[in-house]
């Protein structure tokens, strides 16, 4: 049995394509169930349904052998313990600063908001920047607005989040898209079954593009 980890949210709508082009598809509609643990049609596949942050963690833990999650939350959590060997090329958008339009950051230390503390702490140093993190877990547009933060560190797609909030994007960190992951024994102990899905997804990424 292979074990996949995905997260509800933004990134099932394009997961769920992906999987059932590799013959993976779940036997209950994960939109409405309160289930966590679904088997595909198959009976081949257990996917679990869990929060985006959290499947790095399933998966270096070996909870499960595969997982689909965003860069992003990828580099923040940084684990030595997961092959990466696929670019989904799903939930594109960049991790970006970004600040109150028209307004430039103060001269010395600065506040900067975020969910990306380990991200943003890096992005600041190599600028030589003294910054004081405000941990958010969400929403983090609000944050210069009521005079919290002077900037935040977010994902920016269409760019409407920061508009319809005043702000406006400053500089890009780095390009993001959901990456396939997988655990480094589960890759040796069930080799032949992840090497088929990958090549699989790897087609159904292809004729995606
Ligand atoms: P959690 O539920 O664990 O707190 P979250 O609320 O960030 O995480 P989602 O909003 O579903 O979860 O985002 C999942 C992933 O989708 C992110 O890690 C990122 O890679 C990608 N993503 C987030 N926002 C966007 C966006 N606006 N456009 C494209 N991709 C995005
Ligand atoms: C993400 C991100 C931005 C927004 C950017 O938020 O945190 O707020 O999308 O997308 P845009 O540039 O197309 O407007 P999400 O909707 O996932 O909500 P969250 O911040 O509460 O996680």
């Amino acid at each position: 049995m292979l074990t996949i980890a995905i997260s509800k949210g933004r990134i099932l709508k394009d997961t769920l394509p992906l999987l059932a082009n590799a013959g993976i598809e779940p036997a209950e509609d994960l939109s409405k169930t309160r289930k966590l643990i679904v088997p595909s049609v198959c009976g081949e596949v257990n996917l679990i349904i869990i929060r985006a942050t959290d499947v790095p963690t399933f998966v270096e833990y070996g909870a499960a052998d595969v997982g689909i999650a965003g860069k992003d939350v990828l580099v923040e959590h940084n684990s030595d313990n997961l092959y990466e060997p696929l670019d989904l090329n799903i939930a594109r958008c960049r991790l970006m600063t970004a600040i109150v339009t028209g307004k430039k950051l103060p001269a010395g230390k600065i506040r900067v908001a975020s969910k990306y503390i380990s991200l943003t702490e890096q992005y600041f140093a190599k600028q030589g920047r003294q910054v004081e993190i405000i941990k958010l877990y969400g929403s983090m547009e609000l944050a210069p607005i009521v005079g919290l933060a002077d900037c935040i560190v977010d994902l920016v797609d269409t760019g409407n989040t920061l508009k319809a909030n005043g702000m406006e994007p400053l500089d890009l960190i780095m390009d993001i898209s959901s990456r396939l992951v997988i655990n480094k024994a589960s890759m040796k102990m069930k080799h032949e079954k992840i090497k088929t899905l990958i090549k699989q997804l790897e087609a159904a990424v292809e004729r995606r593009r």
